[in-house]
């Protein structure tokens, strides 16, 4: 389980907020060009704090959110505050949206955040069961080639926080991600945090076989910065996306 307490549930929307401003905006677009028309409703599964979510809303979407942490989900429902969003703290493989959505989204790695794979056929059954006939549902997840990878330790300050991030030794499919850091109140005083996030890797093959078993129509893979290109070899990136059709 990932572990988003609620110090680092502060530090992720300081520090890691660019890359879900950046898909929130391309995944918008794309759901434009994939089904224009079509009803402004989204599922926000993992939504995190809500960076993605409120730029649907922003958009005229009408957003559910879920998120198993309570931490990231109390901010979501600040960022959300005013939209009729439903923002729900529950487990991506066991959920019930209150309304269906014509759009199902995750953004930074849930199918990894998951967990094992039959964990993330439950998550794939859930988000279908969400949306109706003739939606859509998109998602990205880490490769096997990106988990797999030594990456140095990333370290973030700023006046009122600092975090490091360090991964551990690949362990069978999974990998840990160690995070410490402090944050600082007005009064000066510091409050450390740590906490660990693991990464389930996954063949991309067996992600699709598994939306297909859950009922939706695998259609493109592609790279994250370009959701219109199908990549010919996906195991070659370290991130993909994966946009699949409910028929
Ligand atoms: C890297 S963050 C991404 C958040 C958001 N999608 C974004 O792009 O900013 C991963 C999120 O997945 C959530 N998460 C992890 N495991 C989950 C699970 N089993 N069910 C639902 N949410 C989960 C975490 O609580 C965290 O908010």
């Amino acid at each position: 389980m990932a572990e988003y307490i609620d110090a680092f549930a502060t530090a992720y929307d300081r520090f890691w907020a660019p890359y879900p401003e950046r898909m929130g905006e391309a995944w918008l677009r794309l759901h434009a060009h994939l089904a224009p028309g079509a009803e402004r409703s989204l599922l926000d599964v993992g939504c995190g704090t809500g960076i993605v979510a409120a730029r649907f809303a922003a958009a005229g979407y009408r957003v559910v959110g879920v998120d198993v942490s309570a931490a990231m989900i109390a901010r979501a429902r600040e960022r959300l505050a005013g939209t009729d969003a439903v923002l729900l703290t529950a487990d991506a493989t066991d959920f019930e949206v209150p309304r269906p959505c014509a759009f199902a989204l995750s953004t930074y790695d849930i199918v990894n955040h998951v967990g094992e794979l039959d964990r993330v056929r439950a998550y794939l059954r859930r988000v279908h069961a969400a949306v109706p006939p003739g939606g859509w549902f998109g998602f990205d997840m880490s490769t096997i080639r990106g988990l797999s990878a030594d990456v140095p330790p990333v370290s973030r300050e700023d006046g009122t926080a600092s975090v490091v991030a360090a991964r551990g030794p690949l362990d069978g499919e999974r990998r840990p991600l160690h995070i410490t850091g402090e944050l600082r109140g007005d009064d000066g005083r510091t409050t450390p945090f740590a906490t660990t996030i693991t990464n389930t890797a996954h063949r991309v093959a067996d992600v699709l076989a598994a939306l297909t078993d859950a009922g939706w129509v695998p259609k493109h893979v592609t790279a994250v910065d370009d959701l219109l290109t199908d990549v010919p070899d996906p195991e070659a990136l370290p991130r993909v996306a994966v946009i699949a059709h409910r028929a």
